[in-house]
């Protein structure tokens, strides 16, 4: 057994983008690189913790030491999630996609004189309202994350309210911020008791004093 305040704890983290196929070689993404979710794996790891890692096609490399689960798409993600439970904890880092192409093809799609292919969308599973709203089995701390470009704090409330997790992680990720992407955050944590904007620091800043607020709450509901 390793060391550590989360020896015997299972966390699952969600981290990276996803992609939502348009047909064999195309594809739907986003900016997300994974390197904040894979800093709090790491930190996760480092606290002693058991950790499923189920991450989409990310630039970083995943964190070493953990269960990996590679998916590509929301659905995917949704149900290797799942599957891992039970779970101490579950922080939801990845940037889900929220929709996926409902008329994705089977063959590529061709240049064709009948004019431009019409996509249409299907909405994907919310895996952190899922994860929040079990009944039996629900984790004792469900973390989300919130990318914002605008009123930050107003808006990662209700988001806390909507997907009913303990906390969300809040970022400005506006243009300029360089944020999504980069090797540094500022956020604010969300959390029954109101908003803490934190310091601009590294993601692994970020990370480990994410984890070392999870180790005072896990060890608190079962020492
Ligand atoms: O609603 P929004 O996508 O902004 O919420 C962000 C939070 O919800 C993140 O924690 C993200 O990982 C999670 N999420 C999810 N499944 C989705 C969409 C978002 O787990 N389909």
């Amino acid at each position: 057994l390793s060391p550590g305040p989360l020896r015997g704890r299972h966390v699952i983290v969600t981290s990276g983008p996803t992609h939502e196929p348009i047909d064999p070689v195309r594809y739907i993404a986003n900016r997300s690189s994974g390197a904040q979710g894979t800093a709090i794996g790491r930190a996760l790891v480092a606290a002693g913790a058991t950790v499923t890692f189920v991450t989409g096609p990310a630039v970083v490399p995943p964190p070493a030491d953990t269960t990996l689960v590679r998916v590509e798409t929301a659905q995917a993600m949704h149900d290797a999630v799942m599957a891992a439970l039970p779970a101490d904890a579950v922080v939801c880092a990845a940037a889900v996609a929220d929709w996926r192409v409902a008329n994705a093809g089977a063959q590529k799609m061709k240049k064709s004189v009948d004019g431009l292919p019409v996509l249409t969308f299907a909405e994907n599973p919310d895996i952190l309202a899922a994860v929040s709203r079990l009944g039996d089995g629900r984790p004792a701390l469900v973390v989300g994350f919130a990318a914002e470009t605008q009123d930050v704090t107003r808006l990662a409330t209700q988001k806390r309210a909507r997907k009913g997790c303990d906390w969300i992680v809040a970022n400005d990720v506006s243009a300029g911020t360089c944020i999504m992407g980069g090797t540094e955050n500022a956020v604010t944590l969300v959390t029954d008791a109101g908003a803490e904007d934190w310091p601009r620091m590294g993601k692994d800043a970020v990370a480990e004093r994410l984890v070392a607020r999870m180790v005072d709450v896990l060890t608190a509901v079962t020492p």
